[in-house]
């Protein structure tokens, strides 16, 4: 789908974004492997989300039909399938996914092969949590996720014990699980991905799970282990995990995902408008765009209202009143902003002077080779930004306007089109329907704020 923005404004307003992908994910896989029922409010509808439900819904005995019916209806305006979710009206997510579990042991053998689409979380998680059951199974992807890396998270399972063949390194990945012993990992990179495999497994572990990691992550396997009264610990870098233990079934209401909202916040921005975003994850090793952004010249503020099962959730606002400045962002930091790179890179163009993002090679295996992707990006819309070796430096001299293409990836198409509503002339995106990957409804919404959004002709 080519989408053609004309440059404009946003207005000011209070929006909110469907629920965290990632907490989704985590608890999801929760759900299913809990004894008695769990309630789950909020999640989002976005693709990566129902490929987990999905491949959940192959491995479930009793919660089977929820999560089946939810995986394919979630995105559709409709009663009687736990679900209520209108895509047009993103900010009204009330609807509750109810799972029956029967503990891990209760998973059975999936009668094909699981698949997780496009979401790397997905396979990555449930490659952790399979390695424990005593069954085979086979995760596959779509053509994207089976060329990302995945001797990452197979290597450390199979010294946990448990049979794991990839293919050349990439999905499918086939795994027979069973008995895994507890290990001492020491990450040779930071992945959230790979320590909350390796987490999932060690709950179904003999002895305890040791995962130290070279940098900070985003910590919410770790946050809900702890909220559900399972055995994990946490001492600077290292989380360790006991295995042998069972949680009891929970609810709980997915807060906003605070990468979506940095789409938002890039919009208001670029727009000079003030914004406030409710409902909205507040877990700091998500936030660190927030430091970026101020050191860029923009005000923020974050106020916490309650926690949902360890994470904190409130309100953002931003108030972007002075000139955006160009700076430098540390190799050390790029794990916390992953997945804010793309649109803090377009915010970039129209900063003075130059933006440098270091070591960003992590970037290349993303659900797109995104270092190159956003270079490509801005280039095509008439700006600069060059990817040179692991780094991309960004230069301040605006967007003239043109046709970026998505490539097919969910981030660089929503940093595109915000990016957008700056240029000097209109842009068109192409594949902007990758957005539903993370943030199904993401172009209703900056419509309703305002933004001119139309079909390309
Ligand atoms: C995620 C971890 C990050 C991130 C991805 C979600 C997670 O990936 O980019 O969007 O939910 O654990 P890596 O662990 O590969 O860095």
């Amino acid at each position: 789908m080519r989408v053609h923005f004309t440059p404009g404004p946003i207005r000011s307003g209070s929006v909110r974004v469907p629920g965290d992908k990632s907490i989704a994910h985590r608890w999801l896989i929760l759900a299913a492997t809990a004894r008695g029922t769990s309630r789950l409010l909020g999640l989002p509808p976005s693709l990566d989300v129902r490929s987990t439900a999905a491949c959940l819904a192959k491995l479930s005995g009793p919660g089977r039909p929820a999560l089946e019916a939810w995986a394919g209806n979630a995105g559709v305006a409709s009663e009687g399938h736990g679900s209520t979710w209108n895509p047009d009206r993103p900010e009204t997510p009330d609807w509750i996914l109810e799972v029956e579990g029967e503990g891990r042991s209760g998973l059975v053998e999936p009668p094909d092969d699981l698949d997780c689409g496009n979401s790397g979380t997905a396979i990555r998680l449930l490659a952790g949590m399979l390695a424990s059951v005593p069954f085979t199974s086979t995760l596959v992807g779509d053509a994207s996720l089976s060329a990302r890396p995945m001797e990452r998270v197979a290597a450390p399972l199979r010294e946990m014990g448990a049979a794991v063949r990839t293919t050349e390194g990439h999905a499918p990945i086939k795994i027979q699980g069973g008995y895994l012993r507890g290990i001492v990992s020491a990450l040779a990179l930071p992945s959230a991905q790979v320590k909350g495999a390796l987490l999932f497994a060690g709950l179904g572990a003999e002895g305890s799970t040791i995962v130290t990691e070279p940098a900070a992550t985003r910590d919410h396997t770790e946050r809900a282990f702890a909220a559900l009264g399972l055995p994990v610990s946490v001492e600077g870098s290292t989380i360790t995990v006991r295995g042998g233990s069972e949680h009891q079934g929970f609810s709980a209401s997915v807060p906003g995902d605070p990468s979506s909202a940095a789409f938002l916040v890039a919009a208001a921005v670029l727009s000079r408008v003030e914004l406030s975003i409710t409902g909205l994850g507040l877990n700091p090793s998500r936030l660190h765009y927030l430091q970026i952004l101020s050191r860029m010249g923009v005000r923020t503020r974050t106020t916490v209202e309650r926690e949902e099962l360890g994470e904190p959730v409130g309100e953002l606002w931003v108030a972007p009143d002075s000139e955006l400045v160009g700076t430098e962002v540390g190799a050390d930091e790029l794990p916390l902003i992953i997945d804010e790179v793309p649109v803090l890179a377009l915010l970039a163009t129209q900063a003075r002077g130059e933006t440098w993002f270091a070591g960003a090679d992590e970037l290349r295996v993303k659900e797109s080779d995104r270092l190159a992707g956003i270079a490509r990006g801005i280039a095509a819309l008439g700006g600069q930004a060059d990817a040179e070796g692991d780094d991309l430096v960004v230069s301040g001299v605006g967007l003239r306007g043109g046709v970026a293409d998505a490539q097919g990836d969910h981030r660089l198409a929503m940093a595109f089109a915000v990016a957008a509503l700056r240029a000097d002339a209109p842009c068109d995106v192409s594949g902007m329907e990758a957005a539903d990957v993370s943030f199904p409804g993401f172009l209703s919404v900056i419509r309703e704020l305002g933004a001119a959004v139309g079909p390309a002709s």
